[in-house]
C-alpha cells in the first residue's frame, strides 16, 4: 500500500551499537582488547547496551566493528541469540567520526528509525521511557543530557525554552554543563545530515555537528535530562567508577566454595570459585574458576574468571580474567588488571599501588 503520510516510522526501532573506535584513551588494555568488552561487575560493557536495548523491545541491533577488534567483539556477543536479540555486524574501515559510523551502517537501518547507543556507555535508568518519549513526541531527534563537572571533554549543549539551540563537540570553553550523553534516538534523517557535515578539528564526522544540522534546518531535536546514573567508561577512573555503581545494585548470591572464609554484604560469587582463609567484603563479585587464598577482596572489586589472589589485599579495582596477583605487600586500590597478568611481590614493602596494567604483563614489585 502506498505511503500518504511521509512521517518517518518510529515503531519497530531498530538498535545501532557503535564498537568500533580505538580507544586510546585505556591503553594497555586496549592494544589487545576492544574497550567495548572490557568487564564492569564482570560483564562486557557492550552487553549492557545489547541488554538494554532487549528489554526496550528493540531486537534487531547492528554493532560497527572495526577492523583489529572486530573478530573478538563478535566472538563476544555472536549473532545475538544470547540476548534474544538479533545482531549484524556493521564492519567500518577506519574510525572516522559517530556520523560516519552513521553512515556505515545506512544499509542496515534502511528507512527505520533507531536508538544509537555509544558500546563504551552504560546508562542506568535503561531505555524505556526514553523509546515511549521518541514515540508519543514524535521528534526527529532525542538526545540526552547530564550535567559533568568536565564538559570540555563531551559534546556540550545549550538549550533555550527547555529546546537544543547550539551543540559543540569537546569545546575548550564549554557555554553550560550540560554533556551530551552517548545514546541518541533518530530517524533516517540523520543520515542526509550526517552526509552534510564537514569533519572536524580532529579529523572526523561528529554525529554532534550532524545533530546541529537537524537543528539548523528546523528540525525538532528533543532533549532529555537523564536521571540516574551514566558513565563514558573510556577512562580508568571512569571504569572503575562504573563498576562501583554496577556493583552497588547486586544481589547476593554465593555459589562457590568457601573454606574458613568471612563474607560480609552483598556478594556474588560464582558456582566453580574456590576461596580458603579469605575475606570478601561487598558489593563485590568473583567469577567462576577464581581462586582466593589468604585474601582480602575488599569494597568495589570485580575479579574475573580463573583470577588467583593469594595472599593478597584487593579492593576498588577490577581485575580480568587468568590473572594472578600474590604476595602484595600492600592494598593494592583503584586498579585495573588485564588479563593473563601476573603480579607478585619480591621484597620491600610498598604502602599502596595504583596501575594500568595491559594484558599479558607480568610485574615484579619491590
Ligand atoms: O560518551 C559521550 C561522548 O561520546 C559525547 O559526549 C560526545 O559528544 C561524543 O562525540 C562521544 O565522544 P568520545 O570522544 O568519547 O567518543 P569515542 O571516540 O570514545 O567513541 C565512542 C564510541 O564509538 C566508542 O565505543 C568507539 C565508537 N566509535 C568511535 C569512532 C570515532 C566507532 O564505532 N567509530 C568511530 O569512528
Amino acid at each position: 500500500m502506498m505511503q500518504l503520510n511521509a512521517q518517518p516510522a518510529r515503531d519497530n526501532l531498530k538498535g545501532l551499537i557503535l564498537s568500533g573506535g580505538k580507544g586510546t584513551r585505556l591503553r594497555p588494555i586496549t592494544h589487545t582488547s576492544a574497550k567495548q568488552l572490557v568487564p564492569v561487575a564482570n560483564k562486557p560493557v557492550l552487553f549492557y547496551g545489547i541488554e538494554s536495548m532487549v528489554a526496550a523491545g528493540i531486537t534487531d541491533i547492528g554493532i560497527i566493528i572495526a577492523p583489529e577488534t572486530g573478530d573478538e567483539i563478535r566472538e563476544a556477543a555472536g549473532e545475538g541469540s544470547q540476548f534474544g536479540a538479533s545482531i549484524t555486524y556493521v564492519p567500518q574501515a577506519e574510525p572516522l567520526g559517530l556520523a560516519h559510523a552513521v553512515l556505515t551502517a545506512e544499509e542496515f537501518i534502511g528507512d527505520s528509525s533507531f536508538v544509537m547507543y555509544l558500546g563504551d556507555n552504560l546508562l542506568q535508568g535503561g531505555l524505556v521511557s526514553l523509546t515511549e518519549t521518541f514515540k508519543s513526541n514524535s521528534p526527529d531527534a532525542l538526545i540526552l543530557l547530564t550535567k559533568v563537572p568536565d564538559p570540555e571533554h563531551f559534546g556540550v549543549a545549550e538549550l533555550k525554552d527547555g529546546k537544543v539551540v547550539q551543540l559543540a563537540e569537546k569545546p575548550a570553553e564549554p557555554k553550560t554543563d550540560l554533556a551530551l550523553v552517548g545514546v541518541y534516538m533518530f530517524t533516517s534523517s540523520i543520515f542526509d545530515a550526517a552526509r552534510a557535515i564537514e569533519p572536524s578539528a580532529r579529523g572526523e564526522l561528529e554525529i554532534t555537528d550532524a545533530i546541529q544540522y537537524l537543528v539548523d534546518s528546523g528540525k525538532t531535536v528533543e532533549p532529555h535530562l537523564v536521571e540516574g546514573w551514566w558513565k563514558d567508561t573510556g577512562r580508568l577512573e571512569d571504569m572503575l567508577e562504573a563498576n562501583r555503581q554496577v556493583l552497588d545494585g547486586i544481589v547476593h548470591d554465593v555459589q562457590g566454595e568457601l573454606i574458613d572464609c568471612t563474607i560480609d554484604g552483598r556478594v556474588l560469587i560464582e558456582k566453580g570459585a574456590r576461596l580458603e582463609r579469605s575475606v570478601v567484603r561487598g558489593p563485590a563479585v568473583i567469577a567462576a574458576g577464581a581462586k582466593l587464598v589468604d585474601a582480602y577482596v575488599g569494597p568495589y572489586s570485580s575479579i574475573g574468571e580463573n583470577v588467583v589472589v593469594e595472599r593478597a589485599e584487593i579492593e576498588y579495582s577490577i581485575v580480568l580474567a587468568d590473572s594472578t596477583i600474590t604476595d602484595l605487600g600492600a592494598r593494592m586500590e583503584a586498579s585495573l588488571i588485564g588479563k593473563h597478568s601476573k603480579i607478585a611481590r619480591t621484597n620491600g614493602m610498598p604502602r599502596t599501588f595504583r596501575m594500568l596494567v595491559g594484558d599479558n604483563c607480568e610485574i615484579g614489585l619491590v
